[in-house]
């Protein structure tokens, strides 16, 4: 990937469709954790191109993404299971969902708090044909598309460029895992800063900056006003279920701001900023602070444009006010992702197909 110059729209790659059994049957195979990892580690410039195709993809019309369903719990009020159903079209279509969970609390047991699985349907059938570990999948092509926002929303920004004094604010697998996209994609890090509420996650992270190698200095901030003052691109990745960033002048410096996390800031900072979602209908919804801005105002003026808007050239990104990138997820991601790794592992030989998976396979018996 080349975030500075822009790619022609790629078509995702692979031929994800099922391959029948020596019987007919349709197949249905498991693919492990281990395994997504093995294709996606060190490719991490290709799953951010393709997450730029799919991005094109979806604003061409050519994906069905419906709202994702929010499984909630009375009796754990901050857990959650999200249903992601999706089809995506162009050259390669498949169709699909991914089921992830978030637990918060698991941390606490040393577990991550997101688990997934992928499921790929065949567009001929609908039969699925695979199941994935998916929150690798998952945290890759958040990391994908935050990079990518990263790169060319900082790129369009006039007489700034990428800006190099880097801050993660929540600092768990999916601040990681962006770190290691923005690396890997040639992110020009000089200083990073680092805070979190918790001192064993700040500390933790910082453990892992220095094992990346990284030769920028590492600053771990105690509160959150100092850390989003030492950054001039700011991650937001925490679990905050409501804002607790609302003063404005903290952004006075016109960060670049992925808001990933989607909760952390109140209305009244969007409002005094250039605002850019991955899809207007899904991020306006579950309380995220576009829609807490979309209330507050009763309109979507405060929108800007979408990622692929400034992708195509349609929208242009100032310089003269923060910038706020708010992705909810687009499950069509998830697929592009997981059928890139299905035709992987497929084509590496590796794929374990569960024998017998679909048995009653005749009408009338
Ligand atoms: N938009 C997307 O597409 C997308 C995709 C995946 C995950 N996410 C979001 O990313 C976030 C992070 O996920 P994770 O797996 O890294 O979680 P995690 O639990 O591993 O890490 C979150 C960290 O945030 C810290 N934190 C919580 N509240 C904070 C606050 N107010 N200030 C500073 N730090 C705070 C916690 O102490 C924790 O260390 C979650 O909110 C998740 O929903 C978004």
């Amino acid at each position: 990937m080349s975030p500075a110059h822009p790619q022609p729209p790629q078509q995702p790659q692979g031929d994800p469709a099922a391959t029948p059994a020596s019987d007919g049957a349709p197949s249905f195979a498991v693919i492990t954790g281990a395994q997504v990892q093995q294709v996606l580690t060190g490719r991490e410039r290709e799953v951010v191109d393709l997450v730029e195709s799919v991005y094109r993809l979806h604003g061409a019309g050519e994906t069905v993404n419906p709202p994702s369903y929010f499984l909630r719990f009375p009796d754990r009020p901050s857990s959650r299971i999200i249903a992601l159903p999706a089809s995506l079209g162009g050259g390669h279509r498949v169709d699909g969902l991914k089921w992830v969970s978030s637990f918060p609390d698991n941390i606490r047991s040393g577990l991550p708090r997101a688990s997934a699985v992928l499921i790929l349907n065949d567009p001929a059938t609908g039969y699925p044909f695979a199941c994935l570990e998916a929150s690798v999948i998952s945290a890759a092509r958040t990391a994908a598309s935050a990079a990518l926002a990263a790169h060319r929303l900082g790129d369009a920004r006039e007489g700034r460029g990428k800006p190099g004094r880097v801050v993660f604010v929540g600092t768990g697998l999916i601040a990681r895992y962006i770190h290691t996209y923005l690396a890997a994609t040639g992110w020009p890090f000089e200083e990073i800063g680092v805070h979190d509420l918790i001192a064993e996650s700040a500390a933790g992270f910082t453990d892992y900056l220095r094992r990346s190698g990284t030769d920028a200095p590492v600053t771990v901030h105690e509160d959150a006003e100092q850390a989003i003052r030492a950054g001039d691109l700011v991650v937001f990745a925490t679990v905050a279920g409501t804002p607790h960033v609302h003063d404005p002048k903290w952004f006075a410096h016109d960060p670049l701001v992925l808001h990933v996390s989607l909760r952390d800031l109140a209305p009244e900072i969007l409002l005094g900023a250039a605002n850019f979602v991955d899809d207007v209908e899904h991020c306006l919804k579950a309380d995220t602070s576009p829609h807490l801005a979309e209330k507050l105002t009763g309109g979507r003026d405060f929108l800007t444009g979408t990622l692929e808007d400034v992708l195509s050239g349609r929208t242009g990104v100032p310089s003269d006010r923060p910038v706020i990138f708010s992705p909810f997820g687009l499950g069509v991601l998830d697929l592009a992702v997981g059928a890139h790794v299905h035709e992987a592992v497929t084509r590496a030989g590796e794929l374990h197909v569960v024998d017998g998976f679909f048995n009653e396979l005749s009408r009338h018996g």
